[in-house]
């Protein structure tokens, strides 16, 4: 036996473990599927795709109704998940948003020291002069999320500053976080969102 083919079987072997742990078999068929853009753990490597672990389960479930219902409609929903989500049963989603909810979180980046700093203080304190809430306020003092309030830390920062972007132009709606974003300038979102990649 050649040493490649058992890499690819040890592989293989590993990846179905770590599927089969805890996981019925229609949850694991479609846990095939959301990986192979998010990784199977939630811990995706592109940052096009967002980190689905250690997501709040809340958050995970409202999301995949929004991309089914069509009303979380920013170009990347529409051309990504929507489809995916067409296909998901209201049971499904429960059990696809508890499952990455249990999942270790990606660990976060360190650098860029002086914009960390300065996303941190803008996340923790926000700006009263422009009318910015602290984000702490919603996001948790770590930015771990809570309910439908979604973890942010250790998330791909290309994929937040994305997200800032369309909901600052309302091309996603969240209407909790329009007032909060109205006023951001891009290079506060730079630095807050690579602040909360470094988490
Ligand atoms: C072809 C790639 C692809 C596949 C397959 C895929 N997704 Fe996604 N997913 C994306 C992209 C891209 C986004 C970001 C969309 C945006 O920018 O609005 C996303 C966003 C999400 C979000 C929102 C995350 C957040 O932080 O708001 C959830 C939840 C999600 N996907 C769950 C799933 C699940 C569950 C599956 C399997 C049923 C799945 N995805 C399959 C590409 C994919
Ligand atoms: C009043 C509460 C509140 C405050 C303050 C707040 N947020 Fe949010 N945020 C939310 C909610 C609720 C959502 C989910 C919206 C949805 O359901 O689509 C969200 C979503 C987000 C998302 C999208 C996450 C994802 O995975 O797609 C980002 C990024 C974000 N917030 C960043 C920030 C930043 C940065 C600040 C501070 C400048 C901030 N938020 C302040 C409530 C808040």
């Amino acid at each position: 036996m050649s040493s490649r083919f058992l890499a690819v079987a040890l592989s293989t072997s590993l990846y179905l473990g770590a599927l089969a742990h805890g996981a019925d078999a229609p949850l694991q068929k479609t846990l095939v599927t959301c990986g192979t853009c998010h990784g199977i753990n939630g811990r995706s490597v592109s940052p096009t795709f967002p980190n689905l672990a250690a997501q709040q389960a809340p958050y995970i479930e409202l999301q995949l109704k929004a991309f089914k219902e069509q009303t979380r409609a920013d170009p990347d929903a529409q051309a990504y998940m929507w489809g995916m989500a067409s296909q998901l049963s209201d049971g499904m989603i429960s059990q696809l948003a508890d499952y990455f909810s249990k999942q270790p979180p990606a660990p976060g980046k360190l650098e860029k020291p002086a914009l960390i700093a300065q996303g941190k203080r803008l996340f923790e304190e926000g700006v009263a002069a422009q009318g910015i809430p602290p984000c702490a306020s919603c996001h948790g003092a770590h930015a771990e999320g809570m309910a439908t309030f979604p973890r942010l830390a250790g998330q791909h920062s290309p994929y937040l500053l994305k997200q800032l972007l369309v909901i600052q132009s309302v091309l996603r709606t969240a209407p909790v976080m329009h007032g909060v974003v109205k006023n951001l300038t891009k290079d506060q979102m730079q630095a807050v969102v690579t602040y909360l990649e470094s988490l």
